[in-house]
């Protein structure tokens, strides 16, 4: 990324990015155990949109709400931070796991990537894609032609494990019931998760969480976002988008995408200059929740730039009667 000088700024951009996934923890945790999903987003959604304003970037949202006649906010295409240097590409997720903050499970998380404009894949119309994700210790070892005990086998392999060691993450849906039964065949553990593959993922690269590998069919939009953050961590993903009818094939096609190709984490988001943030909502393997108090609330996030590789865990406590006065977000 350049400034208008021409020079490659060292600015950390993710360090201004936490203020926005905080904004959106704070917001979106009020809604915690309301059984509303829609409240706590658009909640978190209009946190989100409030402080991006004041990032000082020219971004535009490639995976965002969905398209503009559906999401009057943060929508695909909708311009946001102060418009000055640099350009950007702009992944939102203001709350991955809207269900879990409903019914308030743990692992609900607000996300945010940033990467140089022009470098992040746009999905396009397929919803789905499969999915395989691993932390840096087994990088290089995953690929989707090989079957799920080989995964299994090279993943232990590269961690100086066995098989029956490894913890897979897996969120537990109908359609993965043949691939359940095979990591189970081939003796591995299984963490099966309502929701949340981003999390999920990262969780995977992160050494307290206990996971080993993330497999199954989720969400393209957190595939992108979970792709920014593995490259920040040094990650491997392995993807290939998953129409879910034959109306979604035809359609994908006809935009010109190839659904037998292999997509990597740098095929999702180009380049090296990549940033990441992300606050938890519900308490999490990774994150702890927003926790309010008498003053206010204490947020936990995790900030990371692909270029230094730089993970920072970022504890903050906000004083919510001073926000008020500034902000029209009712936190
Ligand atoms: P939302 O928070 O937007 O509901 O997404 C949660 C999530 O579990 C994602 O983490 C995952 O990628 C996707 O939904 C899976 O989709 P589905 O629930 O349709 O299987």
């Amino acid at each position: 990324m350049t400034n208008e000088s021409g020079q490659t700024p060292d600015r950390n951009l993710a360090l201004e990015l936490v203020r926005v996934t905080e904004a959106a923890a704070m917001a979106g945790a009020r809604w915690m155990g309301r059984g509303d999903k829609n409240g706590a987003d658009g909640a978190a959604v209009d946190a989100m949109r409030n402080v991006l304003r004041t990032v000082p970037m020219d971004g535009v949202v490639v995976i965002g709400e969905g398209e503009k006649d559906e999401a009057p906010m943060l929508f695909n295409g909708e311009m946001i931070g102060d418009g000055t240097s640099p350009s950007t590409d702009v992944a939102v997720d203001p709350i991955d796991g809207t269900t879990l903050t409903a019914l308030g499970r743990g692992n609900a998380i607000a996300v945010i990537a940033v990467s140089e404009r022009g470098t992040m894949f746009d999905p396009g119309p397929c919803v789905y894609m499969e999915k395989i994700a691993v932390g840096p210790s087994a990088r290089g070892t995953i690929s989707l032609d090989k079957s799920p005990a080989e995964n299994l086998h090279d993943v232990a392999k590269a961690k100086g494990k066995r098989v029956n060691d490894l913890v897979a993450v897996i969120l537990d849906r109908d359609r993965h019931d043949e691939l359940i039964e095979e990591v189970r065949d081939a003796g591995a553990r299984i963490r099966l998760i309502p929701d949340g593959d981003v999390a999920g993922a990262i969780s995977t690269a992160w050494p307290d969480a206990g996971a080993d590998i993330l497999f199954g069919i989720g969400g393209t939009p957190e595939g992108v976002i979970t792709a920014a953050a593995l490259k920040c961590m040094g990650g491997q993903m392995v993807c290939r988008l998953w129409p879910r009818n034959e109306s979604e094939r035809k359609q994908s096609i006809d935009a010109g995408y190839d659904l037998d190709r292999i997509l990597d984490q740098d095929d999702l988001v180009e380049g090296n200059d990549c940033f990441f943030a992300a606050t938890g909502l519900t308490d999490g393997d990774l994150l702890k929740g927003v926790q309010f108090d008498n003053t206010g609330c204490r947020t936990s996030s995790l900030v990371m730039r692909a270029r230094t590789g730089t993970v920072r865990m970022v504890n903050a406590h906000h004083r919510l009667d001073k926000l008020k006065d500034i902000s029209s977000v009712d936190y």
